[in-house]
């Protein structure tokens, strides 16, 4: 397992459409080990491979609860590979997010606010879920980076992106964020 380098916003790697997993081997699961261990370091919420530098349908999140929905069941520690997001119905939620490659800011952005998403594990085995809200919220958001598309190019108005400050409404970091 390594720690490595997340890469920010301004690099090549994250607007590229990463690859379809085709094996299910030893370096997927040192890729999946990498991840964890970087998401750990930084305290994240989910981490996607192509924030590593790594060109692969992998994505990773859960393990924690939620400081938003603290009465809601925690998101389970889960490895998605290869996923497909149906959205269920047209609604749409807006919330803060942030970003390990967008350090330091927060911006308010539109999701759907309920999803079925399906994928592989780090196994090859396939799963779906139904979820919604912040489980939702944070799906769709690692699932984006995976198409290179990061949180700011969702947002509708962007006097609501900004760096976290006390006076700025996204401002306490533990209220929000994505990954
Ligand atoms: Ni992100």
């Amino acid at each position: 397992m390594a720690i490595r380098e997340i890469l920010k916003m301004g690099h090549p790697l994250l607007l590229k459409r990463a690859d379809e997993v085709t094996h299910f081997n030893g370096e997927l699961r040192q890729l999946v080990a990498d991840l964890w261990e970087t998401m750990a370091q930084v305290n994240g919420a989910g981490l996607a491979a192509t924030q590593i530098g790594e060109l692969s349908r992998v994505v990773v999140f859960g393990g924690f609860v939620s400081p938003r929905y603290p009465d809601k069941p925690p998101i389970p520690t889960t490895v998605l590979i290869n996923p497909v997001i149906e959205p269920q119905g047209a609604e749409q939620s807006e919330d803060w997010e942030g970003c390990l490659s967008v350090p330091g800011m927060r911006g308010w952005v539109p999701r759907y606010t309920a999803i079925r998403y399906s994928g592989f594990d780090e196994k090859g085995v396939a799963f779906s879920r139904e979820v919604e809200g912040f489980h939702a919220r944070v799906v769709q958001h690692e699932c984006d980076h995976l198409d290179g598309v990061l949180y700011p190019h969702r947002m509708r108005d962007l006097t609501r992106l900004g760096f976290i400050q006390p006076d700025f409404p996204g401002g306490a970091p533990s209220e929000s964020a994505a990954d």
